[in-house]
């Protein structure tokens, strides 16, 4: 009998090591963008990059609901993909494309459509409150509803599917989405799991985070629909005349003033250092700093953060800039995930070829 060879276990078995997760974001390019989606949105995407294989993608297609003017439509997309490359996106070590350059999106959502219920889609937030708007407004529940904004997250479901996605870092307003593409891969899985099984993707929502929410120059929350905000890529006068509009009390220059009810102070304290914070909140609170000067300050912190941001925007804003050869690539790449997982979809519901 052949002795046996005495090969230490740890060296037969090679240990598997956990693939990498896949983290998927998608951006709607819907307005300009400003400092509450740097510091609410675009800087803590960026971070999942380190831990996750990132794919961030525009979904220009989501937009086509409400957006009618093709020129604001051309100019969101590249406003919206230029910001986040200035924001440091970067696309050799993530994938970055167009959800409409890559149409294997688009027939995989007339597959995943015939695996969803009807009754799922009358369900979800965005159609029933726009229901219920109509109905309010005493309109038929339909009224200017399209079939677009109906079937919004069955395409939701197919961009975080077809990229095979682990995770979907969403805001709370789109948990539902994710659990609607849970729901519908599972319906397919159900179906034609023996064949190909879809990955079920999770979505990662942020703590409710007041410390990341950024006032707008009215004190509310900053928000493109209160018309309220610092667009990141003003020029610099232009930012500084909009940090002038503030409003502030009408405490007198040397009287102490309160930092905490103080919009320019709340916004200053997202950009500055600790240091420069803790100073400041000291030279309020002493008297004798009036709120001109803080808003000079404010100005002075905002600007020296976002004109090298602004530099590489609107070189990427140039018409042929290297923006649409990262997008380029980034679609390539995207359509080669895609493919494969179209391939073997298009294989188990019998299309073969
Ligand atoms: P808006 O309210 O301007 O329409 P969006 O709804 O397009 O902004 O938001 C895009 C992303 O930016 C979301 O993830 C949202 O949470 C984040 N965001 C928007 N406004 C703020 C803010 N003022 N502070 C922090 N994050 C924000
Ligand atoms: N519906 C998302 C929003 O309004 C945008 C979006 C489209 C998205 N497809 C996605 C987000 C896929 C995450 C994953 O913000």
């Amino acid at each position: 009998m052949a002795a046996k060879s005495r090969v230490p276990v740890s060296r037969m078995i090679r240990m598997p090591q956990p693939a990498t997760k896949v983290s998927l974001t998608g951006i709607k390019p819907t307005g300009e963008p400003h400092l509450g989606n740097l510091i609410g949105a675009i800087r803590p995407a960026l971070k999942l990059a380190e831990e996750y294989d990132s794919i961030y993608f525009i979904a220009d297609y989501h937009a086509l609901t409400s957006e009618r003017d093709p020129a604001a439509f051309r100019h969101y997309t590249r406003a919206v993909a230029a910001a986040w490359m200035a924001a440091g996106l970067d696309p050799d070590r993530t994938i970055f494309y167009r959800q409409s350059d890559v149409p294997e999106i688009f027939e995989l959502t007339w597959i995943m459509s015939c695996v969803t219920g009807k009754g799922l889609m009358n369900r979800a937030h965005a159609y029933k409150a726009a229901r219920d708007r109509n109905v309010e407004a005493g309109e038929e529940p339909d009224f200017g509803i399209n079939m677009g904004l109906y079937n919004y997250p069955v395409l939701m479901a197919v961009d975080i599917l077809m990229m095979e996605s682990d995770v979907v870092p969403v805001g709370r307003d789109q948990l539902q989405h994710v659990e609607y593409a849970a729901d519908i891969a599972g319906s397919f899985n159900h179906l034609y799991g023996s064949s190909y099984r879809f990955t079920i993707p999770e979505a990662i929502i942020p703590e409710a985070d007041t410390a990341h929410t950024v006032p707008g120059i009215d004190g509310r929350k900053m928000s493109k629909s209160y018309d309220n905000t610092l667009p990141l890529f003003l020029p610099e006068n232009q930012l500084k005349k909009l940090v002038r509009r503030i409003p502030t009390d009408s405490t007198p220059v040397e009287e102490p003033k309160d930092p905490d009810s103080s919009t320019v102070f709340q916004i200053l304290e997202h950009f500055a250092t600790p240091e420069v914070i803790a100073d400041t909140r000291k030279r309020l609170e002493a008297g004798g700093v009036g709120w001109g000067e803080l808003k000079n300050q404010l100005f002075e912190v905002l600007n020296a953060e976002l004109a090298p941001l602004r530099e590489r925007y609107t070189e990427l804003m140039e018409p042929g800039s290297d923006l649409d050869k990262y997008l380029a690539e980034g679609a390539a790449k995207a359509r080669e995930r895609a493919g494969r997982v179209l391939r073997s979809v298009r294989g188990a519901i019998g299309i073969d070829g």
